[in-house]
């Protein structure tokens, strides 16, 4: 097995599991991705059967945990597909299988799709949000909040202008939680920390990928988990956008994918932004269709 620079910054082409078997043990900071849908999308990117997703899942799990530093973390964009009439559990039970191969559910963000469109369905309405479920090795994972605190907004203008008595001091939870909040601690701030639901755009610029995420969601991700320099690792690298958010924040990127057409277009993406840097000069001397083929196949 090569050391974990050779990876850095390269997309392995081939089978998740398989390829994943070139990565060190516990050589990545952060892993995001987004798995193809179970049966979704069959027409672009083949699918799995609900029924046989969490078996095919559990064994790139299974790399994935080997390779994940113990405190780094794993945040898997997923969404139930409805299956006669009604959600499918497959999530669910990925979510048990996980835990009982040793994963720990930290937390599950919600990403709320903010430009969805109207639709009528007879029985539900628009899907408009997405699970990112956050799973990690240990209670003791790496977490740099600060750099994904929002503005405090008008918040600061409105329900911190009128502080009743118990705003000014520690609350306690009515339920006796343990949790309190002193609603008076945030006067003359002008940052605060975010909640778990992430309000995004969907992705609707890239023509190349029929389901590929905005750059911003990985970003919001590796901010919150990650340090430049740090690896980040997408097993379904698609169109590359978390390599370009790894990109855009100075993080380096590893990931596997497929499709060598999806790595094509993503060596496209991070080349626009890279410019002739990403390849080494050997590869530089090639025509461009020759360096893609190189880049596909030297893995
Ligand atoms: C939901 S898409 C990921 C899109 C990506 N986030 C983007 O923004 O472009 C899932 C990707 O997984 C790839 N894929 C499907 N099965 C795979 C497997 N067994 N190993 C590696 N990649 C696979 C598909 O080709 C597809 O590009």
């Amino acid at each position: 097995m090569q050391p974990a620079e050779t990876y850095k910054n390269r997309i392995l082409q081939g089978d998740a599991q398989e390829a994943l078997k070139a990565l060190p043990d516990a050589s990545v900071d952060l892993i995001v991705t987004s798995p193809p849908y179970a049966d979704q999308r069959a027409a672009t990117y083949g699918g799995v059967k609900a029924d046989d997703y969490v078996e095919w899942f559990m064994p790139i799990a299974s790399e994935l945990k080997r390779v994940l530093k113990p405190e780094g973390s794993f945040v898997l964009n997923i969404k139930e597909r409805v299956v006669n009439g009604e959600r499918h559990t497959y999530v669910l039970e990925l979510i048990i299988a996980m835990r009982k191969q040793g994963w720990l559910w930290t937390e599950e963000y919600v990403w709320h799709k903010r430009n969805c469109y109207p639709g009528k369905w007879p029985n539900r309405f628009r899907d408009a949000w997405e699970r990112c479920i956050h799973f990690t090795k240990q209670k003791a994972f790496t977490m740099y909040q600060d750099a994904v605190m929002v503005p405090m907004g008008d918040w600061k203008n409105s329900r911190l202008q009128n502080l009743s008595e118990t705003d000014q001091r520690r609350d306690n939870s009515r339920v006796l939680s343990g949790f309190g909040k002193n609603i008076s601690n945030w006067i003359g701030r002008e940052m605060a920390y975010p909640s778990n639901v992430l309000h995004l755009a969907t992705e609707c610029s890239n023509k190349s990928h029929s389901a590929a995420f905005p750059v911003e969601l990985p970003s919001w991700f590796i901010k919150l988990f990650t340090q430049p320099g740090d690896l980040v690792l997408d097993p379904f690298m698609g169109s590359g956008t978390t390599a370009v958010a790894a990109q855009q924040l100075d993080r380096c990127y590893v990931g596997t994918e497929l499709n060598p057409e999806y790595i094509a277009v993503a060596h496209e993406r991070l080349r626009e932004r890279e410019g002739p840097n990403l390849f080494t000069v050997k590869e530089k001397k090639r025509s461009y269709k020759e360096e893609k083929q190189v880049l596909v196949n030297d893995d």
